[in-house]
């Protein structure tokens, strides 16, 4: 069986996993499953009015310690649109300044008849820590620069829908790759589907031993740029940086901002992607981020669905 195939065939039967804490646990065919899951859920994700009410009588809890624009209203909207309620926690306000640990806050929220914890924390670990602690189903929104599961899944969903697969395309993932938890996930999804992946950013941000996960690695966006299909453009990951990993933000922007200049000299249907939040003028200028190669508003849509999909298969709604 070629890559391409099982990128989009044969998926299993069923999901067995009861939480989701990382892509670089899953296979490619329980990767093609969340997708194809996902794909089932376009319309809904797009629309209020398209609810299906699978998850009817399930409660879903944002449990968020970082900030969060788009990762926490989608996980809220997706948990609406299939019928569960949502309950959102911020650490800012809650008992934790009261001395609290963690853990029991989570146990005293999960009391509360949970069914599902979203948790974001700046702790690599943090959901595996609450996978086994509490009886609940966990799903990592993102644990420090460790991995962000929905991110790496609504990037590889957004490009199989624009290319028509994902094996066999070269993917470039620019910017802070040491701290960037999307760039991890994207990597393991990347590659278990058959994608040649390029880690592109300063050596100060992107170490050439990445080239031990079978990857490639390169400090220099002009020269690998016109070999791509796709471009993901990462956020240097200031607060989470203990020293300044190059001279100025323009130096930067300087050598790896995709700007139109790039854009002209690179494949004629390259897709741009970003997770966001963009940073205007620094990863990326406003005319490629507005412009036709730009799919940012597209992945949003898509994390709706993939949401959707991830809480369907680890709630077990009837199909
Ligand atoms: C990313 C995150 O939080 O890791 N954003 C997101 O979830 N959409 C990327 C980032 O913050 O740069």
């Amino acid at each position: 069986m070629s890559i391409d195939t099982l990128d989009r065939s044969s998926p299993p039967r069923q999901w067995t996993h009861r939480h989701l804490l990382s892509l670089e646990a899953l296979s490619a065919e329980e990767i093609t499953l969340v997708l194809d899951t996902a794909a089932g859920f376009k319309e809904a994700a797009r629309d209020a009015r398209h609810k299906i009410p699978l998850l009817a009588g399930k409660t879903v809890a944002n449990l968020f310690f970082e900030n969060s624009t788009r990762t926490r209203t989608s996980f809220a909207l997706a948990a609406r649109r299939l019928g569960a309620d949502t309950v959102d926690f911020s650490s800012s306000g809650s008992s934790l300044s009261k001395g609290e640990t963690f853990i029991d806050t989570a146990k005293n929220i999960e009391a509360m008849g949970v069914d599902l914890v979203v948790v974001r924390h700046r702790t690599p670990g943090t959901p595996q820590l609450l996978a086994q602690n509490l009886g609940v189903s966990v799903v990592n929104a993102g644990d420090g620069p460790h991995e962000h599961p929905t991110q790496g899944l609504l990037d590889v969903l957004t490009i199989r829908d624009r290319l028509g697969r994902v094996a066999g395309l070269t993917v470039a993932l620019v910017g802070d790759i040491q701290h960037s938890r999307t760039a991890r996930s994207n990597l393991w999804a990347l590659k278990r589907l058959g994608a040649h992946v390029i880690l592109c950013g300063p050596a100060t941000l992107v170490s050439k031993r990445w080239e031990e996960l079978d990857v490639e690695v390169c400090h220099n966006l002009d020269e690998i740029l016109p070999r791509c299909d796709v471009v993901n453009l990462l956020r240097i990951q200031f607060e989470r940086q203990a020293t300044a990993p190059f001279p100025s933000v323009r130096e930067y922007a300087h050598l790896y901002a995709m700007n139109g200049e790039r854009l002209a000299r690179a494949k004629e249907n390259i897709l741009i992607l970003a997770p966001g939040p963009i940073n205007r003028g620094v990863e990326v200028t406003p005319d490629v981020a507005d412009g036709p190669h730009s799919v940012i508003l597209e992945q949003v849509t898509n994390g709706v669905a993939v949401r959707m999909a991830v809480l369907k298969l680890l709630l077990g709604g009837r199909s």
